[in-house]
């Protein structure tokens, strides 16, 4: 059933009476049997507890507020998925799709005793070099389709984490370094198979089930299971390689930097990601900006581009000029981002908002409220704040009705990164973490709260993360595709 601790750390407390009444009464056992006897051989299908969980099934980046499951599932077929769809809806049993494992969304807390329903099967990449498409399976991860294309000499437009799931960064829309050329990866899908809430096996497109298309393309965990996806893939920009520019500036030059950082605001360069990691350093006995700066250019002109930063002479200055579409990520923020390997899992309280503007006034003094906090709590000093700044450029050749994907004109996705190895300190990170988002957010350009629904907290509510305007058509979306709310664990857009 679902826990109280986590209703009231949500604030979702009717949310949960209405998904009390999906826990079914079939036993466990009982789930196993007959599973083991519906779907197909080559699935395979296990108690959580048994020791082939760990080891065979996809295991969740997040720790914190995660889903909790008594069964799993690895469907071999399309028609198996139909099947444990089926199967679960009849017997009222909640289950949720497991792409990477990267979903962190708090959210997901309230889904207890439940099937985790685990695309490990679907693995194919098929690349059409000369059609430039390429079709995954629902369980690739990002790593797998850069080193893929890298090699074919293409490209299309991913996020920061290489074992992050294609298919889950899809449905939600997908931001990243090459959004500046393409936009979100959800507006380079062309095609999806989805088994849908009410058990059909579709396919959604431009031209078939166009409104599923719509939904799936930043709302796409609301509607079903998405078995496969096909996506148009581009000729690698600059040869495929990459120039990343790692720098670290001391906080005392936080005005500087920020002031650096707006002016890109209005005409940002599509090639160039700016990133920032600001975080407590023991030894310089304040915050930082671990900072990195990838261009998908020549390291001369990425020198040009980003002087405002150099400017400010950086205590580090590292230039990687043999990075590629296939590496990058793993040498930026100093090889910080690589770190987060796929297999183990981390306690964490997370925040984000949107920013459409560079507040510097705002943004200084919100820091140095978090280095005079950090410096009086120890236990606050993992928290990080992350800074992605991309070109809107690429996100805004497509039209906001396009698809469900909310937000195209943001300047600034920014986060929180409450991360501890000790789960005790995760009320008071969180609690910080939301002061945090209440000081940045009166800088943000917007009054309202408005949050990229893979960021978000889960407390923010599907009007900041589908905004008001989408939501009646996504809603009506529901009712079509998934009447039984079967699938509405990750940020949903209706049980608010
Ligand atoms: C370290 C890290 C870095 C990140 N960096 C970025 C970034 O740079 N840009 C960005 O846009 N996002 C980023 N994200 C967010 C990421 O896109 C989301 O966490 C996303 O949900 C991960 O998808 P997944 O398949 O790995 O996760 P999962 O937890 O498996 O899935 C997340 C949700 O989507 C559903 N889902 C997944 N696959 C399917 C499917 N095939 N069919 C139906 N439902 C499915 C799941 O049921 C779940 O509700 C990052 C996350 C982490 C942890
Ligand atoms: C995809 O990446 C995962 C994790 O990095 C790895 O275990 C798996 O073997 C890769 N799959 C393919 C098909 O390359
Ligand atoms: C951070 O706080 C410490 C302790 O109060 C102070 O010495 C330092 O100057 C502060 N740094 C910044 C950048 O505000
Ligand atoms: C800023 O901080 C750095 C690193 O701690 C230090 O070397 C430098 O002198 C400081 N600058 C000013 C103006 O305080
Ligand atoms: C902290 O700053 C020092 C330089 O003063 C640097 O050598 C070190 O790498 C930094 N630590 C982290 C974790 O960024
Ligand atoms: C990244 O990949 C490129 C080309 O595949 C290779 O030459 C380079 O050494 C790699 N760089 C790093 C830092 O791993």
């Amino acid at each position: 059933m679902i826990s109280f601790r986590s209703a009231v750390v949500c604030g979702l407390v009717h949310f949960c009476s209405l998904h009390a009444a999906l826990a079914g009464s079939v036993s466990t056992q009982q789930i196993i049997k007959d599973l083991k006897a519906t779907l197909s051989p080559g699935s395979e299908v296990v108690l959580t507890s048994d020791p082939a969980f760990a080891q065979d099934f996809t295991a969740r980046f997040s720790g914190t507020h995660a889903p909790q499951f008594v069964v799993a599932a690895k469907p071999k077929l399309v028609t198996d998925v139909q099947k444990l769809i089926k199967y679960a809806s009849r017997q009222k049993v909640p289950f949720l799709a497991t792409g990477g494992g990267h979903g962190y969304t708090w959210s997901l807390g309230q889904l207890q005793n439940a099937i985790q329903l685990d695309l490990g099967n679907f693995q194919t990449i098929e690349v059409d070099a000369a059609g430039n498409t390429m079709k995954v399976g629902g369980a690739v991860r990002i790593g797998n389709v850069t080193q893929e294309l890298h090699a074919l000499g293409k490209e299309f437009p991913v996020g920061m984490c290489p074992s992050v799931g294609v298919s889950g960064l899809t449905l939600g829309g997908g931001v990243g370094p090459l959004g500046g050329f393409y936009g979100a990866t959800s507006d380079n899908l062309i095609s999806a198979e989805v088994v849908t809430g009410t058990g059909k096996i579709l396919t959604a497109s431009a031209t078939e089930n166009a409104d599923l298309f719509y939904g799936i393309r930043g709302a796409g965990f609301n509607f079903g299971v998405v078995t496969s996806l096909n996506y148009r893939i581009h000729p690698a920009t600059n040869q495929g390689r990459v120039t990343v520019v790692n720098a670290m500036f001391p906080a005392n030059l936080s005005t500087s930097v920020w002031q650096a950082t707006n002016k890109y605001v209005g005409h940002h360069p599509k090639e160039l990601a700016i990133l920032f990691a600001i975080r407590f350093n023991e030894t310089l006995g304040g915050m930082s900006f671990v900072g990195s700066f990838i261009y998908f250019g020549p390291e001369t002109q990425a020198l040009e581009v980003i002087k405002p930063f150099l400017d400010l002479n950086p205590l580090y200055l590292e230039v990687i000029n043999d990075a590629s579409y296939s590496n990058f990520s793993s040498v930026a923020l100093y090889g910080d981002v690589a770190d987060i390997g796929p297999k183990k899992s981390i306690d964490f309280a997370p925040y984000t908002l949107n920013l459409y503007k560079v507040d510097v006034k705002n943004l200084v003094s919100s820091l140095n409220h978090m280095n005079a906090t950090l410096t009086a709590n120890l236990n606050l000093r993992p928290a990080t704040l992350s800074w992605a700044q991309y070109s809107p450029e690429g996100y805004l050749k497509f039209p906001l009705e396009s698809s469900a994907f909310a937000y195209r004109d943001v300047v600034v996705w920014f986060s929180y990164d409450g991360f501890t190895t000790d789960p005790a300190q995760i009320p008071a990170l969180d609690k910080f973490g939301k002061d945090i988002r209440g000081l940045v957010q009166r800088g943000s350009g917007r009054r309202d709260l408005e949050t990229y629904v893979h960021f978000s907290h889960g407390d923010e509510g599907p009007a900041a993360w589908y905004t008001k305007g989408k939501l009646p058509g996504l809603r009506k979306l529901k009712r079509t595709y998934d009447p039984e709310s079967l699938f509405s664990w990750y940020n949903p857009i209706s049980g608010y």
